[in-house]
């Protein structure tokens, strides 16, 4: 039987140079994760090293250093592909980020399938990287946006999902986790709804591969994609999964550098997937400190950082609720460690600020996801967003300054 892990909090936060700092006077306290996450030791000393001793343009040179780092490169995707357990490493793109992974789809895909009079779903709690490239997409061809409701506690109504699904659905987009309310949306149900009428269904996992193993064949999802900088991992990075069926068949979405087969003037053709979507000198350095991110990952545990945030959350649950007048959005059965709250009459802004006195890093406002704040008939939210270097001792230190919040402005 396998061993379990031991989580040592302490050597994981020392792993973490930037947590050791003050802000405003204060020992930071840094609690904006669902934003980007610090990065770790081997993460900053993998992009260091590159720059230092190794930079080269990949898949271009048969120069030593260029052959050495094309080689970390696709390294870099295997280890992504095992990551998310992707049958082929050819069904890895890296991208800028998540919101250029589901650009790409949008445009791609609609071109080639989505005609006048079509339909595209998505839910009424995506963040706005998943609304308003479909909604160009629609604008574009005519088409219609659908949007699945959600109830009161942040969950996707899925009686309404299966209602919606018809014979002029072209593609379900959703997100797996909501950066806003913390809400862990049922993916698989929503592609097997989506599967038994052969609609292709794309997951923004931005908020969910650093929250709990990912297995996208186990998940069958025919899109799959995230941010390297919210899994610890450098920023200006992402991945793009796709089935091996749809990026052969898709067209691509931007050209030149090194996604193409043969050019002349009269016509090119472009060479096969992955990189007939990487057009242009890619970020392979952010792309090989992802890959150093998701080692790092592995060493501490995806179970063991799930259960340590899942204790978090709880926490942070209990101890938020004591606060007078303290209201929490998104109170959905199965939540990752993200908290949406306001303090009766208190504005986000004022809330943050105060407490960023205090050293403590919060978001405030709509998170990108102002259909969403709609919803609840607020303007903005005041969210913290916990990671696997949050401890108990923080969570404290966030009570005692929400109530001094309160005493100055209740
Ligand atoms: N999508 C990021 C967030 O939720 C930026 O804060």
């Amino acid at each position: 039987m396998a061993q379990a892990k031991t989580y040592d909090i302490d050597t994981i936060r020392r792993d973490f140079p930037i947590l050791h700092q003050q802000v405003h006077n204060q020992p930071l306290i840094y609690l904006d994760n669902a934003a980007t996450t610090q990065k770790p030791k081997p993460v900053i000393d993998k992009v260091n090293e590159i720059y230092s001793l190794k930079n080269s343009n990949i898949h271009r040179g048969v120069h030593y250093l260029s052959t050495q780092l094309t080689e970390a490169y696709e390294e870099a995707r295997e280890k992504v592909r095992e990551f998310i357990n992707a049958g082929n490493t050819h069904e890895i793109i890296f991208t800028g980020g998540t919101t250029h992974s589901i650009n790409a789809i949008a445009y791609s895909f609609g071109e080639k399938y989505v005609q006048a009079g079509d339909e595209i779903i998505i839910a009424e709690l995506e963040h706005h990287a998943n609304i308003v490239p479909w909604q160009v997409l629609c604008e574009r061809k005519d088409a219609r946006l659908k949007v699945i409701p959600i109830n009161d506690r942040g969950e996707i109504i899925m009686e309404a999902y299966e209602k919606m699904i018809s014979g002029k659905t072209k593609i379900v987009a959703i997100n797996h986790i909501s950066n806003t309310l913390g809400t862990i949306n049922d993916v698989k149900k929503i592609i097997n709804l989506a599967h038994k009428q052969d609609i292709p269904v794309l997951v923004d996992g931005a908020q969910s591969v650093q929250h709990q193993t990912i297995d996208v064949q186990e998940l069958d999802c025919d899109f799959f994609a995230f941010s390297g900088h919210k899994i610890y991992g450098p920023n200006g990075t992402g991945v793009l999964y796709g089935k091996e069926k749809w990026l052969e068949d898709l067209p691509p979405y931007q050209t030149g550098g090194e996604m193409i087969h043969k050019v002349s003037f009269e016509h090119t053709t472009y060479t096969s997937p992955p990189l007939k979507f990487e057009a242009g000198t890619s970020n392979y350095v952010g792309a090989i400190g992802m890959a150093e991110a998701l080692k790092y990952l592995q060493k501490i545990g995806l179970d063991e950082i799930a259960a340590h945030e899942k204790g978090l959350l709880d926490y942070a649950t209990s101890r938020l609720e004591e606060i007078p007048g303290l209201t929490i959005y998104g109170t959905a059965s199965k939540k990752i460690s993200v908290i949406s709250f306001l303090i009766e009459n208190i504005h986000h802004y004022d809330t943050g600020m105060v407490l960023d006195k205090m050293g403590i890093a919060v978001r405030t406002g709509h998170h990108c996801t102002e259909p969403l704040m709609n919803h609840f008939n607020v303007e903005g939210t005041v969210r913290c967003s916990f990671a696997m270097y949050n401890t108990k001792d923080e969570i404290d230190h966030l009570y005692r300054a929400l109530i001094k919040v309160n005493e100055m402005f209740g």
